[in-house]
């Protein structure tokens, strides 16, 4: 049930630093001790296929902190437009400037510089001139309006405290009509209470900023955009113990998401 109480507020430049802080260890130190599971045995467990990832830089996988399977969804076509928010090291941009083709192209933006510099270097091994990587923040976006068929996202719209923002920004470079929202995100089934909502740490985890799904889906809607379909990514677990209480106690889960701009 969606809640109208007011929100109880993190404290955001503090989110940032911390957030940066840790996806900089995931570009830097992919094989290290995170309280999430990552790399290519985590895509394949969500479903991602063994061919797209065979067709990628191996080293785009292995810093892989996704949530969630979201290609069947999104149907990208050859020549599409995509744009992909919070593109990490860059493994989601990868696949889908596989499947635009060269006649397409794909943008990645991501606001941590060394999963940018990461990325960045990863174009030149794949070969293609279809793909950019750009420093930038979601909630403001950096590109005309209707400019993209498809956008797309991995893990990180529950890391932003100002999520309204960005789905209007993602509803703005939408075409209208023909533009589609395919995203993999951490939401509740019941509002977070204020202790785990004020905390930067659980948030740069991927479980303090988790919205309620009702809430989180109004909020996908307001912009003009229309929810088709919501499926559970059941596969997908936390590693921690405490994140694993959060996830019993109050349905943190993970989802993918279609919706369709209006
Ligand atoms: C959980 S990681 C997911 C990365 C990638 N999508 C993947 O699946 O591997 C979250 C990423 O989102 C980026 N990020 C978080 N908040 C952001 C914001 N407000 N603007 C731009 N990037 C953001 C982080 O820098 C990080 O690279």
């Amino acid at each position: 049930m969606e809640t109208t109480a007011l929100q109880p507020q993190v404290d955001t430049a503090d989110l940032e630093l911390r957030v940066k802080s840790m996806y900089r260890d995931v570009a830097i130190n992919p094989h290290g001790e995170y309280h999430f599971e990552m790399g290519r045995g985590l895509a394949e467990k969500l479903g991602y296929e063994k061919n797209d990832l065979d067709n990628i830089p191996p080293a785009s996988i292995e810093s892989f902190a996704g949530v969630g399977y979201f290609f069947d969804l999104a149907g990208i076509n050859k020549g599409d437009r995509v744009l992909d928010l919070g593109s990490g090291s860059g493994m989601d941009s990868f696949i889908a400037a596989l499947k635009t083709g060269r006649t397409g192209y794909v943008a990645g933006v991501d606001m941590t510089d060394e999963q940018l510099d990461k990325a960045n270097r990863l174009v030149e091994d794949f070969n293609s001139d279809n793909i950019t990587f750009v420093k930038g923040k979601i909630e403001q976006l950096d590109f005309g309006d209707a400019t993209f068929d498809v956008v797309i996202s991995n893990g990180v719209i529950n890391l932003c405290p100002d999520k309204e923002n960005v789905f209007a920004e993602v509803a703005r470079v939408l075409k209208p009509g023909s533009g589609r929202m395919a995203i993999a995100d951490i939401v509740s089934e019941v509002q977070l209470p204020e202790n785990i909502v004020c905390n930067s740490t659980l948030w740069a985890s991927c479980i303090g900023g988790a919205a309620q799904e009702d809430t989180y889906k109004n909020k996908i809607e307001k912009p003009g955009m229309k929810v088709i379909d919501v499926k559970r990514n059941t596969s997908y677990g936390f590693i921690s113990k405490s994140a694993r209480g959060a996830t019993e106690k109050y349905g943190v889960k993970s989802v993918s998401l279609l919706a369709r701009r209006i």
